[in-house]
């Protein structure tokens, strides 16, 4: 880090909790105990590093020992950073608030002697406050001495507790204190934060830039004010997005989509292109594979959450980009790009010439997006060969499923459980969907009548979720009629049926088992109708 890297955190610590970002929690309860008179013997505030965990411990101390500007006022949640307890707080010296690092104290014998000097009261200010920093890390003599304390806590002393890994903290001493755990900060407020800081600077900082400083630090505060600091150095003239990109050695979106563009598309030639291009601006090739893993997980949340999925790092632009990529990309291919590229990370972390690895997995990946995406090629070439397998020109496969003794009703809303689980997807019931198309072997839909049998394994709630779904999606009061056996193959089975008629001839073609022999290992486990997205069931 640069020498100047803590200037601006050190600048702008928050000294009273209206400056503070984020932590509503605790300054809320505080902010009560304080006004109420209720006052914890010991707070204990945890969480990752840089998001106000020593900040908040020292506005706590210094609002609790403020005697306000005339030296006569009452703790307050307000401190008036005037008073002499405020000024020597900040200043790292009061006598009676005592900062320990046990960090860097640990097993250190006075520690604990400097915890039992908790038995005597504060000197001058209303409370002997004890601020302990990163207290997992303090001895077990030390602890049995705070231990001691918590459990005959005298009445002018309080303890502030911090620590980053509280699991390593002993729960007798968890359970004394009253806990908080404090927040990352959301990446909008903590650029517009960054933003407030740049001006304050007397630099511009322009959204987007800010936007990606936010979103490298993970919610931490300090982070994002060291980048910044970094950033005002570097960057001599006007900050651009570009240039924190060039800082912090991120790809360029443009090319990043390209990239992906190209996976999908199983262009080899293009996916080396856009490789080449990142490389050559001085990405490094596990950064440029670990901007595709965040790319690939942000579409697959936007394909999970139908869209109503944002990352703040995004433009207005980008934005819609994502959305379009992500309705190009199936499910499927997400989810093996997303393992594949995992596990190409730790190859290319790795391997004596990234680069190269790097352009390996490439290849893998976009002939297997050639697959996963375009079985179209593999289908038709497979078609020649399977007339009996893959209809055309129609798009269904028709398969080998057994013939359902349904009975198709006048006007329900649903003609079959395939429709019912569908209907309660849309109605976002994702589990009662799963377990109709698992769960149920269908009899007969009639008029608000739905008889099925269910599978042994079926949920003992399946009928009264049911009930009360049907009758909320159809506001009409229905029966069910639950038989002991008998019924159609369920959803899935009918599907696993089909697909296995599907894959055992696919596996037949020659071309598709030269396929198989390039990836070894790999398995066909989709497939998917020419045009349509999803396979549906034939109607009649
Ligand atoms: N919630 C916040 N609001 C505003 N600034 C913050 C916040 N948290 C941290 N900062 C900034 O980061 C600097 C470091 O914060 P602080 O020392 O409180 O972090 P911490 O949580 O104790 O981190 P560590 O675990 O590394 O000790 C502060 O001086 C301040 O500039
Ligand atoms: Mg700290
Ligand atoms: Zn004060």
């Amino acid at each position: 880090m640069a020498p100047t890297s803590t200037v601006l955190a050190r600048k702008y610590r928050p000294q009273v909790f209206d400056d503070l970002l984020g932590q509503e929690a605790l300054v809320q309860t505080i902010t009560n105990g304080i006004k109420q008179n209720k006052l914890a013997q010991a707070y204990l505030l945890t969480g990752i590093r840089g998001i106000g965990k020593t900040t908040s411990a020292r506005i706590i101390a210094k609002g609790l020992n403020c005697v306000g500007p005339d030296g006569k006022g009452e703790m307050t949640p307000n401190p008036c950073g005037k008073c002499r307890h405020c000024l020597d707080i900040t200043n790292d010296a009061d006598i009676d608030v005592i900062e320990i690092d046990a960090a860097s104290n640990t097993g250190v014998e006075n520690v604990r002697e400097i915890i039992e000097g908790a038995k005597y009261n504060p000197v001058s200010a209303r409370f002997k406050i004890y601020i302990i920093d990163e207290v997992h890390m303090l001895s077990k003599a030390a602890f049995n001495a705070l231990l001691k304390t918590l459990e005959e806590p005298p009445e002018r002393v309080k303890f502030i507790f911090a620590t980053t890994e509280i699991r390593k903290v002993p729960v007798t001493i968890v359970s004394r204190c009253q806990r908080f755990d404090l927040k990352r900060i959301e990446e909008k407020p903590l650029a517009e934060y960054l933003q407030k800081i740049a001006q304050k600077e007397g630099r511009d900082l322009p959204e987007e830039a800010a936007l990606i400083l936010s979103h490298a630090s993970e919610g931490s505060v300090r982070d994002s004010l060291s980048l910044l600091d970094q950033a005002l150095v570097q960057i001599p003239a006007d900050i651009s997005a570009d240039g924190i990109r060039q800082m912090l050695g991120l790809a360029d979106k443009t090319i990043l989509f390209d990239l992906y563009t190209a996976l999908l598309a199983g262009n080899t030639q293009e996916a080396f292109n856009a490789i080449n291009k990142q490389y050559e601006i001085g990405a490094e090739p596990v950064q440029i594979l670990q901007d595709l893993l965040n790319l690939v997980y942000d579409l697959t949340c936007l394909k999970a959450f139908a869209g109503k999925y944002e990352n703040a790092g995004w433009t207005k632009d980008e934005s819609k980009k994502m959305k379009q990529l992500a309705e190009q990309s199936s499910m499927a291919t997400l989810t093996a790009f997303w393992q594949m590229m995992n596990k190409g990370l730790e190859e290319v972390k790795l391997s004596g010439y990234p680069l190269h690895a790097l352009q390996m997995l490439m290849i893998r990946i976009s002939y297997s997006g050639q697959i996963l995406d375009n079985p179209e090629n593999l289908i038709k070439q497979a078609q020649n060969c399977a007339p009996m397998v893959l209809s055309s020109p129609a798009p269904t496969i028709q398969a080998t499923t057994p013939v359902e003794t349904v009975q198709i009703p006048k006007e329900p809303p649903f003609k079959n459980l395939a429709e019912l689980a569908n209907l309660a997807r849309q109605k976002g019931q994702r589990m009662l969907a799963f377990n109709i198309e698992r769960m149920m072997r269908l009899i007969a839909i009639e008029d608000k009548v739905l008889c099925f049998s269910p599978t042994d394994n079926a949920p003992k709630t399946l009928s009264a979720e049911l009930t009360r779904f049907l009758e909320q999606a159809t506001g009409e009061k229905w029966v069910l009629d639950i038989q002991k056996s008998g019924g159609a193959p369920t959803e899935q089975e009918k599907k696993e049926q089909k697909t296995a008629a599907v894959l055992e001839n696919l596996k037949k073609q020659e071309d598709v088992s030269s396929v198989l022999k390039q990836f070894p290992g790999a398995k066909i486990d989709k497939v998917k109708p020419i045009q349509t997205e999803i396979i549906e069931e034939p109607e009649e």
